[in-house]
């Protein structure tokens, strides 16, 4: 039940009765030896189509999932924060909290870090949106069921998890938008320069319906997904973690040097402010369809160096060093302009044709049912023959997606593909999602062929390839819908 919900607010609900809540009471007594005030809940998401676009100004199009990140808060007298997590594998943390300046995140470049960095990248973020005005120091005992470095958005909705109690604690009034962006600001402590999609879904999602994501100003609509189509999510068993590499900083830096450049030859400008590949086409006033052709007219070389793009940008080493790299990104002296630009482009033009025919889909079912007919000629005049027309449609796009990220973007893994190349055989589309370099595939389903799929990926994936069996593979294969954002309870 909302015991409060303005629109556009975190709603706050009264506190579930179920087990989950109850053992997480309990053991914050056992930690801190008193009740928590108040607990927030944080999903993951799954990524249908739209990867590695975010950070260039594009629109993607996530939903939440069931899974998620549980936190019981406490208040405390003293500026004091104190991190505990119910899996005891994950270490316990206490610090004081005077100001934003003074909480250290460093983290050793390319090894993963400690859990509990991403707890202190949320609270840094708030302390520093509040200018360090606090009222209570905060106890914290996490809870989460979301796979971690599984491109399921485990570490946002931990860092969105941290910066929602810290800033619920202090009575601080922000709505869904602004935590969303503060959140994703938040996350760059950690050093990786993320879109801010993890976050706007974590904040902005709705049972039901996926959401397109625009940006400045962040933005979220509601898509209907296609009655029948199942949206599965399977685990390749091989983790990646984003911060513990170079490659996703890597990826993000090619895109900016790919908009300089096509920015600098196209019309000669040489406006430091522009840096994101929407950025160009705005300023250019053209199509996506344009820009591919631009990219392979302008980039067309399959590798730069950096004394090519200095020379191409007019800029000395150090000028581009401090103007569009980052610090783990300035040792690398080659660049895949072309290739990575390409992806971003096309992406984009394939998350717009998904968008448009899930709106046509939606637009088909309301007249059939108003009009108890069929619909539209188009995509239901002969019933599941064509439905399942429309759902290949959507599905080639998500394949489309897939390789785009294997061949252009260099992101997959072994193990993706294998999952991919295993469902198409069964004639189902898949894509990796999140991040990649491992992680999870989703798969887009029609309803009545969801059970025998996942059966499938359970026996030729799961107990063959990898020995796993049928109970455990449950954990790693499953069927999910759109589920809603971010909740305190109370
Ligand atoms: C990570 C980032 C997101 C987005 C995806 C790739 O999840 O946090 O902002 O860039 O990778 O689409």
């Amino acid at each position: 039940m909302n015991i409060h919900c303005k629109s556009n607010e975190v709603p706050v609900q009264s506190i579930p009765n179920s087990e989950r809540m109850r053992t997480l009471k309990d053991i914050f007594m056992v930690e801190f030896g008193c009740n928590p005030s108040f607990f927030a809940r944080v999903p993951g998401r799954v990524n249908i189509i739209g990867e590695h676009i975010d950070y260039c100004g594009y629109p993607v199009l996530p939903m939440a999932i069931e899974q998620d990140i549980l936190v019981a808060a406490g208040l405390l007298d003293e500026p004091k924060l104190c991190i505990r997590n119910v899996n005891k594998k994950y270490e316990s943390f206490d610090v004081k909290i005077n100001t934003f300046e003074e909480l250290q995140i460093e983290n050793d470049q390319n090894e993963k870090p400690n859990w509990y960095k991403y707890v202190l990248c949320g609270i840094k973020g708030a302390l520093e949106h509040l200018n360090n005005k606090k009222s209570s120091g905060v106890q914290l005992l996490f809870d989460g069921n979301i796979p971690p470095a599984s491109g399921l958005s485990s570490s946002s909705a931990l860092v969105s998890a941290a910066c929602l109690s810290f800033l619920y604690a202090q009575k601080a009034h922000l709505n869904k938008t602004e935590i969303a962006s503060l959140c994703a600001k938040s996350e760059r402590y950690i050093g990786t320069h993320g879109g801010g999609m993890d976050q706007a879904i974590a904040f902005l999602a709705e049972r039901y319906s996926a959401q397109y994501i625009t940006w400045q100003p962040l933005k979220a609509t509601p898509v209907a997904l296609p009655e029948d189509a199942t949206f599965v999510v399977a685990h390749c068993l091989a983790e990646a973690n984003k911060a513990a590499t170079d490659d996703f900083n890597q990826r993000v830096m090619e895109c900016r040097l790919a908009a300089k450049i096509l920015l600098k030859v196209s019309n000669g400008d040489k406006n430091h402010k522009i840096t994101t590949l929407r950025e160009v086409q705005e300023t250019l006033r053209t199509t996506l369809e344009d820009m591919v052709n631009l990219v392979h007219k302008q980039l067309p070389k399959d590798i730069y160096t950096k004394d090519e793009i200095c020379t191409l940008l007019e800029v000395s080493e150090k000028e581009l060093d401090s103007l569009y790299l980052s610090p783990n990104t300035k040792h690398f002296k080659e660049f895949k302009l072309k290739q990575r630009a390409l992806h971003v482009y096309e992406e984009a033009i394939r998350v717009e044709s998904f968008r448009k025919v899930c709106l046509e889909v939606l637009r088909d079912e309301k007249i059939r049912k108003s009009n108890g007919t069929n619909g539209s000629d188009k995509t239901y005049e002969n019933g599941n023959g064509n439905k399942h027309k429309t759902l290949e449609i959507l599905g080639k796009l998500m394949s489309a997606s897939h390789e785009s990220l294997k061949n252009l973007y260099e992101c997959s893994h072994p193990n993706l593909d294998y999952l991919v190349d295993l469902s198409k055989k069964m004639g189902i589309h898949s894509r990796l999602t999140g991040a990649g370099w491992a992680g999870c595939i989703v798969a887009l389903c029609p309803k009545d062929k969801t059970e025998d799929y996942i059966q499938m990926l359970k026996e030729e994936f799961y107990s063959k390839q990898c020995n796993v069996d049928k109970d455990k593979a449950k954990h790693y294969v499953f069927a999910t819908s759109p589920n809603h954002g971010a909740v305190i309870f109370k």
